[in-house]
Protein backbone atom coordinates (compact mmCIF):
# COMPACT_ATOMS: atom_id res chain seq x y z
CA UNK A 1 0.00 0.00 0.00
CA UNK A 2 1.07 3.50 -0.98
CA UNK A 3 1.39 5.20 2.39
CA UNK A 4 1.26 9.42 3.14
CA UNK A 5 2.17 10.29 6.17
CA UNK A 6 0.64 13.66 8.39
CA UNK A 7 3.46 14.84 11.01
CA UNK A 8 7.34 14.29 10.82
CA UNK A 9 8.34 13.86 14.37
CA UNK A 10 10.18 10.91 16.07
CA UNK A 11 6.97 8.63 15.99
CA UNK A 12 6.25 9.05 12.24
CA UNK A 13 9.81 7.60 11.72
CA UNK A 14 8.99 4.37 13.81
CA UNK A 15 5.71 3.81 12.30
CA UNK A 16 7.06 4.45 8.56
CA UNK A 17 9.85 2.10 9.85
CA UNK A 18 7.57 -0.85 11.46
CA UNK A 19 5.23 -0.46 8.60
CA UNK A 20 7.88 -0.57 5.58
CA UNK A 21 9.82 -3.69 7.77
CA UNK A 22 6.03 -5.81 6.79
CA UNK A 23 6.75 -5.30 3.49
CA UNK A 24 3.23 -4.48 3.24
CA UNK A 25 3.75 -0.38 2.62
CA UNK A 26 5.56 1.89 1.15
CA UNK A 27 6.08 5.57 2.19
CA UNK A 28 5.24 7.75 -1.11
CA UNK A 29 4.20 11.11 0.04
CA UNK A 30 5.24 13.12 3.19
CA UNK A 31 3.26 16.31 4.06
CA UNK A 32 4.56 18.76 6.86
CA UNK A 33 3.67 22.48 7.12
CA UNK A 34 6.80 23.30 6.34
CA UNK A 35 9.15 21.88 3.07
CA UNK A 36 12.60 21.81 4.86
CA UNK A 37 10.82 19.50 7.58
CA UNK A 38 9.20 17.16 5.15
CA UNK A 39 12.66 17.50 3.17
CA UNK A 40 14.83 16.45 6.32
CA UNK A 41 11.96 13.62 7.32
CA UNK A 42 12.97 11.95 3.68
CA UNK A 43 15.97 12.12 4.32
CA UNK A 44 15.92 10.38 7.33
CA UNK A 45 13.37 7.72 5.77
CA UNK A 46 13.47 7.64 1.57
CA UNK A 47 12.84 9.70 -1.31
CA UNK A 48 8.86 10.56 -1.21
CA UNK A 49 6.87 13.29 -3.06
CA UNK A 50 6.71 16.14 -0.35
CA UNK A 51 3.57 18.14 0.14
CA UNK A 52 2.84 21.40 2.16
CA UNK A 53 -0.43 21.73 1.57
CA UNK A 54 -3.40 18.76 2.49
CA UNK A 55 -5.48 19.25 -0.21
CA UNK A 56 -3.02 17.98 -2.54
CA UNK A 57 -1.79 15.43 -0.08
CA UNK A 58 -5.26 13.93 -0.07
CA UNK A 59 -5.79 14.19 -3.53
CA UNK A 60 -2.27 12.36 -4.18
CA UNK A 61 -2.12 8.60 -5.52
CA UNK A 62 -2.17 7.12 -1.78
CA UNK A 63 -3.83 3.93 -0.22
CA UNK A 64 -3.34 4.73 3.25
CA UNK A 65 -2.68 7.70 5.62
CA UNK A 66 -0.70 7.55 8.87
CA UNK A 67 -1.88 10.82 11.20
CA UNK A 68 0.88 11.86 13.76
CA UNK A 69 -0.24 15.72 14.15
CA UNK A 70 -1.00 16.66 17.34
CA UNK A 71 -4.31 15.52 19.09
CA UNK A 72 -6.57 18.25 18.63
CA UNK A 73 -5.81 17.83 15.02
CA UNK A 74 -6.70 13.97 14.32
CA UNK A 75 -10.62 14.20 14.37
CA UNK A 76 -10.48 16.99 11.41
CA UNK A 77 -7.66 15.61 9.14
CA UNK A 78 -8.89 11.93 10.22
CA UNK A 79 -12.23 12.62 8.68
CA UNK A 80 -10.78 14.61 5.40
CA UNK A 81 -8.70 11.78 4.57
CA UNK A 82 -12.18 9.18 4.34
CA UNK A 83 -13.73 11.74 2.90
CA UNK A 84 -10.71 11.49 0.11
CA UNK A 85 -11.24 8.10 -0.40
CA UNK A 86 -8.14 6.79 1.38
CA UNK A 87 -7.93 4.26 4.38
CA UNK A 88 -6.70 5.88 7.87
CA UNK A 89 -4.39 5.03 10.80
CA UNK A 90 -4.55 8.09 13.18
CA UNK A 91 -2.54 7.87 16.84
CA UNK A 92 -3.94 7.79 19.45
CA UNK A 93 -6.18 9.40 20.95
CA UNK A 94 -7.96 9.17 17.60
CA UNK A 95 -10.63 12.33 19.08
CA UNK A 96 -10.14 14.44 21.69
CA UNK A 97 -14.18 14.80 22.61
CA UNK A 98 -16.33 12.10 21.88
CA UNK A 99 -18.96 14.14 19.90
CA UNK A 100 -16.15 14.50 17.18
CA UNK A 101 -16.43 10.92 16.69
CA UNK A 102 -19.51 11.49 14.37
CA UNK A 103 -17.32 13.66 12.19
CA UNK A 104 -15.19 10.18 11.45
CA UNK A 105 -18.19 7.93 11.58
CA UNK A 106 -20.16 9.69 8.89
CA UNK A 107 -16.94 10.26 6.56
CA UNK A 108 -16.60 6.52 6.74
CA UNK A 109 -20.41 5.49 6.24
CA UNK A 110 -19.98 8.00 3.00
CA UNK A 111 -16.83 6.17 1.90
CA UNK A 112 -17.77 2.66 2.95
CA UNK A 113 -14.52 0.70 0.62
CA UNK A 114 -12.19 3.07 3.64
CA UNK A 115 -11.38 1.95 6.86
CA UNK A 116 -9.64 4.18 9.90
CA UNK A 117 -8.11 2.14 12.91
CA UNK A 118 -6.80 4.49 16.08
CA UNK A 119 -3.06 3.44 16.39
CA UNK A 120 -3.47 1.86 20.31
CA UNK A 121 -0.44 -0.33 19.89
CA UNK A 122 -0.51 -2.37 22.99
CA UNK A 123 -3.79 -3.85 21.38
CA UNK A 124 -1.87 -5.65 18.97
CA UNK A 125 0.92 -6.97 21.12
CA UNK A 126 0.19 -10.80 21.95
CA UNK A 127 0.54 -9.90 25.38
CA UNK A 128 -2.72 -8.40 25.37
CA UNK A 129 -4.92 -10.40 23.91
CA UNK A 130 -3.18 -13.27 26.73
CA UNK A 131 -4.56 -10.65 29.26
CA UNK A 132 -7.60 -10.87 27.50
CA UNK A 133 -7.99 -14.49 27.35
CA UNK A 134 -7.08 -14.78 31.24
CA UNK A 135 -9.55 -11.82 32.54
CA UNK A 136 -12.07 -13.50 30.57
CA UNK A 137 -11.23 -17.50 31.96
CA UNK A 138 -10.67 -15.79 35.47
CA UNK A 139 -13.69 -13.50 35.35
CA UNK A 140 -15.47 -14.99 38.49
CA UNK A 141 -12.43 -14.67 40.62
CA UNK A 142 -11.62 -11.25 39.59
CA UNK A 143 -11.84 -8.83 42.34
CA UNK A 144 -9.94 -5.47 41.31
CA UNK A 145 -7.35 -3.65 39.30
CA UNK A 146 -4.24 -0.80 39.49
CA UNK A 147 -3.61 -0.01 35.91
CA UNK A 148 -0.33 2.38 35.89
CA UNK A 149 1.57 4.51 33.09
CA UNK A 150 3.42 7.35 34.11
CA UNK A 151 6.77 8.25 32.83
CA UNK A 152 8.44 12.07 32.13
CA UNK A 153 7.83 13.38 29.21
CA UNK A 154 10.53 14.14 27.24
CA UNK A 155 8.61 17.71 26.81
CA UNK A 156 8.32 18.42 30.48
CA UNK A 157 11.41 20.26 31.09
CA UNK A 158 10.47 22.64 27.77
CA UNK A 159 7.31 22.88 29.72
CA UNK A 160 9.00 24.28 32.69
CA UNK A 161 10.81 26.38 30.93
CA UNK A 162 7.78 27.90 29.98
CA UNK A 163 7.42 27.02 26.26
CA UNK A 164 4.01 25.61 25.60
CA UNK A 165 4.63 22.28 23.88
CA UNK A 166 1.49 20.56 22.30
CA UNK A 167 1.51 18.14 24.43
CA UNK A 168 0.96 19.58 27.56
CA UNK A 169 -1.49 22.67 26.16
CA UNK A 170 -5.24 22.66 26.28
CA UNK A 171 -5.37 23.93 22.48
CA UNK A 172 -4.33 20.73 21.33
CA UNK A 173 -5.85 18.21 23.67
CA UNK A 174 -2.95 17.52 26.33
CA UNK A 175 -2.49 15.99 29.22
CA UNK A 176 -1.92 12.85 30.63
CA UNK A 177 -5.14 11.70 30.16
CA UNK A 178 -5.55 11.65 26.95
CA UNK A 179 -1.66 11.05 26.11
CA UNK A 180 -1.05 8.17 28.09
CA UNK A 181 -4.77 7.66 30.27
CA UNK A 182 -6.13 6.38 26.62
CA UNK A 183 -4.01 2.91 26.66
CA UNK A 184 -5.20 2.39 30.89
CA UNK A 185 -8.83 3.06 29.53
CA UNK A 186 -8.30 0.96 26.58
CA UNK A 187 -7.32 -1.41 28.71
CA UNK A 188 -9.69 -1.11 31.27
CA UNK A 189 -12.90 -1.42 28.43
CA UNK A 190 -11.24 -4.50 26.38
CA UNK A 191 -10.37 -6.43 29.41
CA UNK A 192 -13.52 -5.35 32.17
CA UNK A 193 -16.29 -3.28 30.29
CA UNK A 194 -17.50 0.10 30.25
CA UNK A 195 -17.62 1.07 33.86
CA UNK A 196 -20.96 2.31 35.40
CA UNK A 197 -19.65 5.29 36.87
CA UNK A 198 -16.09 7.19 36.75
CA UNK A 199 -14.25 10.21 38.27
CA UNK A 200 -11.15 11.29 37.47
CA UNK A 201 -8.70 13.21 40.06
CA UNK A 202 -6.23 15.19 38.01
CA UNK A 203 -3.11 17.25 39.77
CA UNK A 204 -3.57 20.00 37.35
CA UNK A 205 -0.79 22.08 35.64
CA UNK A 206 -0.99 26.00 35.35
CA UNK A 207 -1.11 25.28 31.46
CA UNK A 208 -4.77 23.60 32.47
CA UNK A 209 -4.19 20.12 31.18
CA UNK A 210 -3.27 17.47 33.42
CA UNK A 211 -0.15 16.21 34.47
CA UNK A 212 -1.18 13.21 36.05
CA UNK A 213 -3.72 12.38 37.94
CA UNK A 214 -5.76 9.15 39.49
CA UNK A 215 -9.05 8.09 38.02
CA UNK A 216 -11.43 5.34 39.61
CA UNK A 217 -14.31 3.02 37.24
CA UNK A 218 -16.65 1.71 39.20
CA UNK A 219 -18.28 -1.45 37.81
CA UNK A 220 -21.08 -3.52 39.25
CA UNK A 221 -18.66 -6.47 40.87
CA UNK A 222 -15.00 -5.01 40.60
CA UNK A 223 -13.34 -1.34 41.36
CA UNK A 224 -10.55 -0.65 39.03
CA UNK A 225 -7.87 2.57 39.31
CA UNK A 226 -5.76 4.12 36.83
CA UNK A 227 -2.80 6.11 37.95
CA UNK A 228 -1.23 8.56 35.49
CA UNK A 229 1.53 10.68 34.85
CA UNK A 230 3.57 12.63 32.61
CA UNK A 231 5.89 14.74 35.36
CA UNK A 232 6.95 11.61 37.12
CA UNK A 233 8.61 7.89 36.55
CA UNK A 234 7.32 5.19 38.23
CA UNK A 235 8.95 1.33 38.32
CA UNK A 236 4.86 0.24 39.94
CA UNK A 237 3.42 -2.53 37.80
CA UNK A 238 0.11 -2.46 36.39
CA UNK A 239 -2.09 -5.41 38.63
CA UNK A 240 -5.03 -7.21 38.24
CA UNK A 241 -5.79 -9.33 41.21
CA UNK A 242 -7.68 -12.35 41.62
CA UNK A 243 -7.70 -12.80 45.07
CA UNK A 244 -4.90 -14.62 46.11
CA UNK A 245 -3.11 -14.29 43.19
CA UNK A 246 -1.99 -11.43 41.10
CA UNK A 247 -0.98 -10.81 37.65
CA UNK A 248 1.48 -7.94 36.87
CA UNK A 249 1.64 -6.78 33.68
CA UNK A 250 4.12 -3.35 33.57
CA UNK A 251 2.85 0.07 32.51
CA UNK A 252 -0.22 -0.65 29.98
CA UNK A 253 1.75 1.11 27.90
CA UNK A 254 4.03 -1.40 27.23
CA UNK A 255 3.15 -4.74 28.67
CA UNK A 256 7.01 -5.12 29.00
CA UNK A 257 5.72 -8.17 32.18
CA UNK A 258 3.39 -10.56 32.55
CA UNK A 259 3.40 -12.83 35.54
CA UNK A 260 1.38 -14.38 38.13
CA UNK A 261 2.24 -14.15 41.92
CA UNK A 262 1.40 -15.33 44.43
CA UNK A 263 -0.97 -18.18 45.38
CA UNK A 264 0.44 -19.37 41.93
CA UNK A 265 2.67 -18.04 39.99
CA UNK A 266 4.27 -18.55 35.73
CA UNK A 267 5.86 -15.61 33.64
CA UNK A 268 3.53 -15.93 30.92
CA UNK A 269 5.42 -12.65 28.63
CA UNK A 270 5.75 -12.72 25.08
CA UNK A 271 8.82 -11.43 23.57
CA UNK A 272 8.18 -7.91 21.43
CA UNK A 273 9.13 -6.78 18.67
CA UNK A 274 12.02 -4.17 19.01
CA UNK A 275 10.08 -1.89 17.64
CA UNK A 276 6.65 -1.72 19.48
CA UNK A 277 4.88 -0.68 16.48
CA UNK A 278 5.05 -3.80 14.27
CA UNK A 279 2.60 -5.76 15.68
CA UNK A 280 -0.07 -3.02 14.96
CA UNK A 281 1.55 -1.91 11.61
CA UNK A 282 0.62 -5.90 10.57
CA UNK A 283 -2.99 -5.98 11.80
CA UNK A 284 -3.65 -2.68 10.27
CA UNK A 285 -2.33 -3.62 6.44
CA UNK A 286 -3.95 -7.31 6.80
CA UNK A 287 -7.05 -5.50 7.66
CA UNK A 288 -6.97 -2.52 4.68
CA UNK A 289 -5.63 -5.38 2.47
CA UNK A 290 -8.29 -8.01 2.96
CA UNK A 291 -11.28 -5.27 3.80
CA UNK A 292 -11.50 -6.88 7.17
CA UNK A 293 -15.17 -5.56 7.73
CA UNK A 294 -15.47 -7.62 11.24
CA UNK A 295 -11.94 -6.11 12.57
CA UNK A 296 -13.01 -2.64 11.70
CA UNK A 297 -16.33 -2.80 13.57
CA UNK A 298 -14.84 -4.35 16.85
CA UNK A 299 -11.94 -1.67 16.87
CA UNK A 300 -14.30 0.93 16.08
CA UNK A 301 -16.84 -0.23 18.60
CA UNK A 302 -14.04 -0.81 21.55
CA UNK A 303 -12.84 3.06 20.31
CA UNK A 304 -15.78 4.54 20.70
CA UNK A 305 -16.54 3.34 23.75
CA UNK A 306 -12.81 4.60 25.08
CA UNK A 307 -13.51 8.01 23.83
CA UNK A 308 -17.02 8.12 25.63
CA UNK A 309 -15.58 7.11 28.95
CA UNK A 310 -12.52 9.32 28.34
CA UNK A 311 -14.73 11.95 27.64
CA UNK A 312 -16.94 10.90 30.89
CA UNK A 313 -13.71 10.92 32.86
CA UNK A 314 -12.66 14.75 31.53
CA UNK A 315 -16.33 15.66 32.44
CA UNK A 316 -15.51 15.04 36.20
CA UNK A 317 -12.67 17.93 35.78
CA UNK A 318 -12.23 20.92 34.62
CA UNK A 319 -9.83 20.14 32.00
CA UNK A 320 -11.47 22.41 28.53
CA UNK A 321 -9.80 21.86 25.21
CA UNK A 322 -9.58 24.10 22.62
CA UNK A 323 -11.64 22.47 20.11
CA UNK A 324 -14.45 21.25 22.54
CA UNK A 325 -17.98 21.67 21.81
CA UNK A 326 -19.44 25.12 23.38
N1 LIG B 1 1.95 5.40 19.67
C1 LIG B 1 2.94 5.93 20.35
O1 LIG B 1 3.76 5.25 20.95
C2 LIG B 1 3.10 7.42 20.33
C3 LIG B 1 4.27 8.01 20.81
C4 LIG B 1 4.40 9.40 20.69
C5 LIG B 1 3.36 10.16 20.16
N2 LIG B 1 2.22 9.55 19.76
C6 LIG B 1 1.11 10.33 19.21
O2 LIG B 1 1.56 10.94 18.00
C7 LIG B 1 0.98 12.22 17.86
C8 LIG B 1 2.07 13.23 17.63
O3 LIG B 1 2.82 13.36 18.82
P1 LIG B 1 4.12 14.28 18.84
O4 LIG B 1 4.64 14.25 20.20
O5 LIG B 1 4.99 13.93 17.70
O6 LIG B 1 3.42 15.70 18.57
P2 LIG B 1 4.04 17.10 18.12
O7 LIG B 1 5.52 16.99 18.09
O8 LIG B 1 3.43 18.16 18.96
O9 LIG B 1 3.48 17.27 16.65
C9 LIG B 1 3.59 16.24 15.68
C10 LIG B 1 3.75 16.85 14.30
O10 LIG B 1 2.64 17.67 14.00
C11 LIG B 1 3.07 18.86 13.36
N3 LIG B 1 2.70 20.01 14.19
C12 LIG B 1 3.32 20.45 15.31
N4 LIG B 1 2.71 21.56 15.78
C13 LIG B 1 1.68 21.80 14.95
C14 LIG B 1 0.70 22.82 14.89
N5 LIG B 1 0.67 23.82 15.78
N6 LIG B 1 -0.21 22.77 13.90
C15 LIG B 1 -0.18 21.79 12.96
N7 LIG B 1 0.75 20.80 12.95
C16 LIG B 1 1.67 20.82 13.94
C17 LIG B 1 4.58 18.77 13.21
O11 LIG B 1 4.86 18.32 11.89
P3 LIG B 1 5.31 19.38 10.76
O12 LIG B 1 6.16 20.41 11.42
O13 LIG B 1 6.06 18.52 9.81
O14 LIG B 1 4.05 19.93 10.17
C18 LIG B 1 4.99 17.70 14.18
O15 LIG B 1 6.05 16.89 13.76
C19 LIG B 1 0.15 12.48 19.12
O16 LIG B 1 -1.19 12.25 18.84
C20 LIG B 1 0.68 11.46 20.12
O17 LIG B 1 -0.32 11.03 21.02
C21 LIG B 1 2.08 8.20 19.81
Amino acid sequence: MKLGIIGTNWITQQFVEAAESTGDYQLTAIYSRHEATAAAFAAKTHEATLYTELPAFFASDLDVVYIASPNGLHAEQAAAALNAGKHVIVEKPMVTHPSQLALIESAQAAHPECLIFEAARHLYDPNFAKITALVQQRRAALTGATLVYAKYSSRYDAYLAGENPNIFSPRFGGGALMDLGVYSVYAAVAWFGVPEQVVYLPSMLASGVDGGGVAHLHYADVDVNLVLGKNYNTSASSEIYFGKTTLQLGATGSLDELKLVGAETADLHVTQPANPMVDEARYFAHALMTHDQNAFEQQWQLAKQVHQVLGDLRATTTIKFGNDPQ
